[in-house]
């Protein structure tokens, strides 16, 4: 099973996508999680990207496509994956297509969790993150066993750098502009799934299940 979850920032694509990869054994590919796994092993790649992501901007389509490719290789994915943050500009969607269509294969859910921005800017405020597991809680939400430290691999959970209020503004910008267009993208393809991402993290997950096991 291949799925996209498509969203603004903040909509909580990272939470659903784990559940999603844990319950069909499939991966969760983040590339926001890659490259923040580089930033934190200052890799060329995390330097480079580093430069955008603080901003709030996106980082340029041939890092992010040159990344992703290279991931699609590994044996794990020959089952499908849950795709999460990636694509993210209709470039991104056209080169994804090109190189399913080459082995015969595509896309089966478009999935669109529907968050207003108001929503978002609260959520983002937040958040903690684990930045070695990828894990994401939230001081309201979503605590963690222990404050500050992650139920699962025991790190400390920080606030990202990039969920400070302006950067989260900017992002959400930057998000209506590139990557709200892959909406009718999909949506033409006739793979577009929109559900309800405000309420609670297992009535949206039942919400995506319903559309997979249909
Ligand atoms: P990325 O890491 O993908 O960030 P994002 O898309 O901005 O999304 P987030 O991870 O912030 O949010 P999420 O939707 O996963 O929500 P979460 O589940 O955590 O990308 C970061 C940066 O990397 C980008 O800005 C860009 O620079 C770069 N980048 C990455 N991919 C790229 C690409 N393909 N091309 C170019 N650049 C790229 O949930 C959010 C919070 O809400 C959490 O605290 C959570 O606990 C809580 N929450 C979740 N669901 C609910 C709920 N139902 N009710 C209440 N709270 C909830
Ligand atoms: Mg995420």
């Amino acid at each position: 099973m291949k799925v996209i979850l498509l969203g603004a920032p903040g909509a909580g694509k990272g939470t659903q996508a784990k559940r999603i990869a844990a319950d069909y054994d499939i991966p969760h590919i983040s590339t926001g999680d890659i490259f923040r796994e580089n930033i934190k092993n200052n890799t060329q790649l995390g330097l480079r990207a580093k430069e955008y992501m603080d901003q709030g901007l996106l980082v340029p389509d041939e890092l992010v496509l040159e990344l992703i490719m290279d991931r699609f290789k590994a044996p794990d994915c020959k089952n499908g994956y849950v795709l999460d943050g990636f694509p993210r500009t209709i470039p991104q969607a056209k080169a994804l297509d090109k190189a399913l269509e080459e082995n015969n294969d595509s896309i089966e859910y478009a999935i669109n969790v529907d968050v207003a921005d108001e929503v978002i800017i609260d959520r983002m405020a937040g958040r903690r993150a684990c930045l070695s597991c990828g894990r994401t809680y939230h001081i309201k939400t979503l605590k963690p066993k222990t404050e500050g430290i992650c139920d699962y691999c025991n790190s400390n959970l920080v606030l990202r750098d990039d969920d400070k209020p302006d950067t989260v503004k900017k992002r959400l910008a930057v998000y209506h502009e590139q990557t709200q267009p892959l909406l009718e993208y999909y949506d033409k393809k006739g793979i577009l799934y929109n559900v309800d991402g405000t309420g609670g993290i297992d009535k949206i997950y039942n919400d995506i299940i319903r559309i997979i096991e249909a």
